[in-house]
Formats: structure tokens, sequence, C-alpha cells
């Protein structure tokens, strides 16, 4: 080839790679402009809306907000959003992609994640599976769940262990009791490693710490990382196993009939969701169920988790209310054969009354956000522009001193009817308000009551201690993850409760 001809090919390649080089950097201008005006028109539409000083003209507030620095004056606005937040009609707020698009690969567009008609025929058709006459159902199974606990417990004490991180025993305790309720599955999760059960904990995991990486929030860069892979590993292995379960339950149901099925044994979570159908006759896909039995995992099993967690925690913290429940239970238990909550949870106003102030002082979610799909004029002249994000903080209206006198104290009576007069509706949010709060709260108040007072029964809880820290009994530091933790763990420690005491 000629030097001409060389140097006449080149010229014909070099703008073909010009254009090649210079597209990347022209989509990335592109965008930063499209991101910096985005910023501007909503720093514009938000101006109404009094806040602290903002350290930085493009990220805002972001890394200012600590649990920390949460004062009274910062949480009062949490509580003013909580209100307005919460109440819109679920049609003009829908879940927003920043929070909960790392769930959909696993929960599908189920209840959780659902917006709109989607959302409201999933709920007509799931609420029966939360009705109380179903959740009877699940009682023996929460008492069953609590019972192998208990015997764990009872085998470390035997071994010498009384310093116990409840944690991880609580977590597997709810899954275990969750794959009962949901699939009559016997996992065995707390006494042997289950694939399933590990796989949901890593599939939890592996959420908190995409949130965590900005990077990680791409699919494409996620898909290719290691923990996109670990996720997609744990994803199949859950996925199989609802699909089989739903698969097996049809063909049981086509083979023997309903009536039949139902005669033969209590129904589960999963056979309830196979038979609702609406007014048209017409019930879930096998898709639908398989991404709603997803969720009743997901949704179930850490949250309710953290609430027994931390109501322990708390009853350790004050021995006496711990004694007053003790005795409540002890009372309800006096002339059974078999220690055994039945459907006698009612009967156990005052432990009731300590859960629900440990679900105030430590709400397993510590908040709740939703992006508005229209303009919402709030009153003082203010606006909520269309497509902004709001979140609404749990733990703000819960700690705000005016709403709840001395709200970092825990007080129990609280709770009592005789002085809630006067209480706003939304002082209490742990399972969020308005059409989309927890559709699961009375399964996961009826087994903290379950877990709650067969543990008391049977244990004396003391403050425990992380063998890791340097100084003994230093205080807990929350660690709000998916679910509030505790950093380190949370540690307390055990002692059997032998009949003369
Ligand atoms: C103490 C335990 C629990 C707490 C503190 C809790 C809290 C919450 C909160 C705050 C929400 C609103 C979430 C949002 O708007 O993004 C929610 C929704 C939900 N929860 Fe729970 N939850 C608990 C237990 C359960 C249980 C046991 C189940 C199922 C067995 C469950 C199933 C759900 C579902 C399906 C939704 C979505 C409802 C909808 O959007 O219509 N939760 N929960």
């Amino acid at each position: 080839m000629s030097v001409l001809q060389l140097a006449l090919s080149w010229t014909s390649v070099c703008p073909l790679l010009a254009v090649l080089a210079a597209a990347p950097v022209a989509l990335l201008t592109f965008w930063t402009a499209k991101l910096l005006v985005r910023h501007a028109w909503y720093t514009h539409r938000m101006a109404c809306f009094s806040k602290p000083h903002a350290r930085s003209w493009l990220l805002g507030h972001l890394g200012q907000v600590t649990l920390s620095k949460w004062k009274s004056n910062t949480v009062h606005h949490h509580l003013f959003s909580a209100v307005f937040c919460c109440l819109p009609a679920a049609s003009i707020t829908v879940k927003d992609e920043l929070i909960y698009d790392h769930l959909r690969p696993w929960l599908g567009n189920s209840l959780l994640l659902s917006n709109g008609e989607a959302w409201s025929r999933r709920r007509r058709l799931l609420t029966p599976a939360f009705h109380f006459d179903i959740l009877k159902n699940y009682v023996t199974k929460f008492n069953t769940s609590t019972n192998t606990l208990h015997d764990k417990w009872h085998r470390l004490l035997v071994e010498g262990t009384t310093n116990i991180e409840v944690f991880e025993h609580f977590t597997l305790m709810t899954l275990d009791s969750l794959l009962k309720c949901a699939f009559s599955y016997d996992s065995d999760c707390q006494q042997s490693s289950s694939e399933y059960a590990s796989a949901i904990i890593e599939l939890s995991d592996l959420i908190i710490e995409r949130r965590q990486r900005i990077l990680h929030h791409w699919d494409w860069i996620y898909w290719r990382t290691q923990q996109g892979k670990r996720f997609k590993k744990a994803l199949s292995i859950v996925h199989k196993f609802t699909r089989d379960v739903v698969q097996k339950r049809l063909a049981l149901i086509s083979q023997k009939g309903v009536a039949e099925l139902a005669a033969h044994r209590k129904r589960d979570f999963v056979d309830i969701i196979l038979l609702t159908k609406d007014e048209d006759g017409k019930g879930l896909t096998d898709e639908e169920l398989q991404a709603e039995a997803n969720t009743f995992m997901f949704a179930g099993h850490d949250t309710t988790a953290s609430a027994i967690c931390w109501s322990l925690y708390n009853l350790a913290h004050h021995n006496h209310y711990q004694e007053q429940c003790r005795q409540e239970v002890m009372d309800l238990m006096e002339g059974r054969d078999v220690d055994e909550i039945k459907e006698d949870l009612s009967s156990l106003p005052f432990t009731t009354m300590c859960i629900r102030e440990s679900l105030r002082l430590h709400s397993p979610v510590q908040a709740v956000t939703r992006r508005y799909i229209q303009d919402v004029k709030l009153p003082g002249e203010r606006t909520v522009p269309k497509g902004a994000i709001c979140l609404v903080s749990i733990y703000g209206t819960h700690h705000n001193p005016a709403v709840w006198t001395n709200p970092h104290d825990f007080d129990p009576l609280r709770f009592d009817p005789k002085n809630q007069e006067g209480l706003s509706s939304h002082a209490f949010i742990p399972f969020s308000s308005g059409p989309r709060n927890c559709i699961g709260q009375k399964f996961a108040l009826a087994e903290l009551r379950v877990v709650v007072a067969l543990t008391l029964l049977r244990f004396r809880l003391l403050p425990g201690n992380d063998p890791k820290r340097e100084t003994p009994f230093e205080k807990v530091r929350r660690l709000p993850q998916l679910v509030l933790r505790a950093e380190g763990g949370l540690w307390l420690q055990i002692e059997p409760v032998t009949q003369t005491q």
C-alpha cells in the first residue's frame, strides 16, 4: 500500500473514530446538564419549605441526617411530612424507584411494589388471607417455632452460654414460623442450615449493601459485580422454591378438589391466595401468586424479628416492667397442662402495651418514601411538586417531643387506653398509615405477643454484652438498615425461670 493510499484510508476512518469518541462525552454532558436543570427546578419549587442550612448546593442535606442529629426542631418537620404524606389517596403517590426498585427482581410487581389499579386489585384479593379467623390457624405455628428456639436456648444454658446475640436467633425463628404459615413447610432452619432460608437472608443482606454503594444502583454495573452474581444465585433458589410450592399445591387442588383439601388440613397462606377470586371470578395468576408468596416472606420475617428483639431488649433494661409482664403470662397459664398461648392474645394487655411502646421507641421500619405523581397543595401556600420523593420519618414522628412527652423514655403506660385521649391518629405509625399501611400488622402483633409471652415465662432477661466491645455494657447503637438492627448485634443475658420463682 502506498503512503498516499494509507493516508486516504486514515482520513476516512478518523471522522468515524472522532464520532465514536465524542458520542459518550456528548451523552455524559447531556445527562449532567439534564440532572443540573432538574436539580435547580426542584430546589426552586421546594424553596417554600423551611429546612436546615445545607453544606453544599449540589448535595443538599446528603449525609447531614444522622440519628444523633435528629434534634427536636428537625423531627418536628418529619411529623408534618408524616401527616401529609400518609393521608393522600394511594392514587396520587407511588412507590419510588430509588428505594423500592432493588426489590423488584425478587418480589416482582407484588402488593408491596405495585401501584394504581394493579395494587388495589391485589390488596382486595389478599386482605382475606389476614382475616382474624385465618390468623387463629397461625398461632399454633408461632408457639411451635418459639418452642424450638427455647429448646435451643436451654441447650446453650447447659453448655454454659448465657450471653446471646438475639437477632440471628429470632431471624431464623421468624423465617421458620413464616415458612410454616405460608407453605406448611417445616424447614428446620433453626436447627440445621436450610438452603432456602439462607438464600432469603443473603438477599436481604445484599439489598442493604446495594443501597449503600452508589455505582451498584445501575443494573448494568450491578449484575456484573460479585454481589450481583451472588444475588442472582440466591434469587434462583428462592424463586425455584416458591414456584415448586405453588405448582405442587395447584396440582393437589386439581387432583383432590378444594373441599377435600380444606377438610383435611388447616389452610396456609398459599391455599388462601390460590382460592381467592375477585368480583369477576378472577384470581391471581401463577406468576402473581409466586410474587405474593415471596413478598409475604420478605416483608414478614426481618420486620417481626426486629420488633421481637427490641421488645425483649427494652424489657431486659426495665426489670419492673418485665416482672409485670411475666406475672400476667403466669396468670394466663395457670391451670394449663401445656404452656401454649392460644387465641387468648387479648388477655395480655400489659405485655401488649410494652410491645407497642417498643414499636414506638425502636420501630423496625424507620421511614417510608413515596413519589408524588401530581402537585399537592399543603396548608400555608406550599406545594409538593409532582415528581418529588417524600420521606415519611417513622423514627422522627415517634421521637417528636411535641407529640410524645419524654420521647426517649420507655414508658408502656403511654399505651394504656386511659392515656391515649387527644393523641393524633398519626402519632404511632410503626406499620405506616393510610391505604398502604401494613397488611400483616395483626399477624405480626399476634406473633410478637406469643414469642414475648413465652420467652418471659421461661427466661429472665438481663442486658447482655457484645464480647467484641472494648468497654463492657457500652450503650447499644442503633443500626438502621432494611429494618432497625444494632451495631455489633443485640446481646441479652438469659437465665432460666424456675417454677418456684
Ligand atoms: C413488626 C412487624 C412489621 C412491621 C413493623 C411492618 C411495617 C410495615 C410498613 C411500615 C409498611 C409500609 C411500607 C411502605 O409503605 O413502603 C408495611 C407494608 C407491608 N407489610 Fe408490613 N410490617 C411488619 C410485618 C409484616 C408481616 C408479618 C407481613 C406479612 C406476613 C407484612 C407484609 C406487608 C406487606 C405485604 C406490605 C405492603 C402493603 C401494601 O402496600 O399494600 N408485614 N409493613
